[in-house]
């Protein structure tokens, strides 16, 4: 078992400098390394999240590490290889595909994620579920995060690889990623283990903001202080720093974070109609209710406040609303 493990992360440190190197160094890489640029990635950040590209090949990788000792059972255990439909042998599983290694705590790459380079379906394919990868508890990117979440006690939550990395790029360094899995408790309680705050910085389209709304019970509940940056025009974070730049991304997204009230205030308003009167009551009183989770007296006062005078609606009544859901039950 132990002996089997670590031959696995040698195949996968021998795969990961493979990809590299045929990025980098080969005709055949040259096409992924021009979308790579043209993506705005230099080949500092290159090397540094060793980006690779896997070529159109049905099983370069294999014979390499066949070469190498490693077994082809190990490696079909590993995920680096499938066995053909037709039975007619083994493929490497990443074909045309540019590498993202997924490393663990300790820096050791574990994983790929593969991303198409055109359109192709599915965008990404990722390693399987192997003795050395479990997607419900493994963060992208959290060996590079690590000290600087632990020194500030605040990390940053996004929901894509290009997302980290542009952010890094941008000299944001306590990002991180799930890997295109919705995020789980094991998840957050890995977080909750280095850092106190997290903002959610997920995509800005109606997906990315769903998939906030879901995550944010999830961080709370490990004990983690959470807020929600908002992305606009449904666009993600690395166009958004593509399009604005660093400086805007930090000033403009990140700081401008939402409380998690605020955010729940605001992602439940598109489930409303508010040109209808009804409608407009039943907002108020969901609103009530999210404010009643609130325990500080003077954020409340506030929230309620701030509905009053927006649909000119009595103070009273939204505060009772609220004083009856916290009675009843907090
Ligand atoms: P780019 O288009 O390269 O910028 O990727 P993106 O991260 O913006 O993609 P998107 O917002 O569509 O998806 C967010 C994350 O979900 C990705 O980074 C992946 O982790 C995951 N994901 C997206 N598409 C797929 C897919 O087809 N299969 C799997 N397994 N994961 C996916
Ligand atoms: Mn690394
Ligand atoms: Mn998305
Ligand atoms: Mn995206
Ligand atoms: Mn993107």
């Amino acid at each position: 078992k132990q002996k089997e493990a670590s031959a696995m992360l040698t195949a996968h440190e021998l795969a990961a400098k493979w990809y590299h190197y045929i990025l980098l160094n080969t005709e055949q890489g040259k096409h992924a390394l021009e979308y790579l640029r043209s993506r705005g990635l230099s080949d500092k950040w290159l090397d540094f999240f060793q980006i690779g590209y896997a070529p159109a090949m049905k099983d370069k990788l294999f014979q390499f590490l066949l070469k190498r000792e490693l077994p082809q059972t190990l490696l079909e255990k590993a995920g680096l290889i499938v066995e053909r439909s037709d039975g007619s042998g083994f493929v490497d599983r990443f074909r045309d595909r540019i590498i993202f290694p997924i490393h663990d705590y300790k820096g050791r790459v574990i994983a790929f994620a593969g991303r198409a380079l055109g359109d192709l379906q599915p965008k990404y394919l990722n390693s399987p579920e192997t003795p050395l990868f479990n997607k419900s508890r493994q963060l992208f990117n959290l060996h590079h995060a690590r000290p600087a979440i632990r020194k500030s006690g605040h990390a940053v939550l996004f929901e894509g690889y290009m997302d980290v990395i542009k952010a890094w790029e941008a000299g944001v360094v306590n990002g991180m990623a799930t890997m295109g899995t919705a995020l789980t408790q094991e998840h957050a309680l890995a977080l909750r283990r280095l850092a106190d705050r997290v903002v959610i910085c997920y995509d800005g389209d109606r997906a990315g903001q769903t998939a906030a709304y879901k995550s944010l019970p999830i961080l709370e509940k490990a004990g983690l202080q959470v807020r929600v940056a908002y992305i606009p025009d449904g666009a993600d974070p690395d166009e958004y720093i593509t399009a604005r730049g660093a400086d805007k991304f930090r000033s403009e997204v990140l700081d401008y974070a939402m409380s998690a009230v605020q955010f729940r205030l605001t992602y439940i308003r598109s489930n409303f109609n508010f040109k209808d009167k009804n409608d407009t009551v039943r907002y108020l009183k969901a609103a009530a209710r999210i404010i009643a989770e609130i325990s500080s007296p003077i954020e409340r006062e506030h929230h309620v406040k701030a509905l009053s005078d927006e649909f000119s609606y009595p103070v009273e009544a939204i505060k009772q609303e609220m004083n009856e859901f916290r009675q009843q039950f907090l």
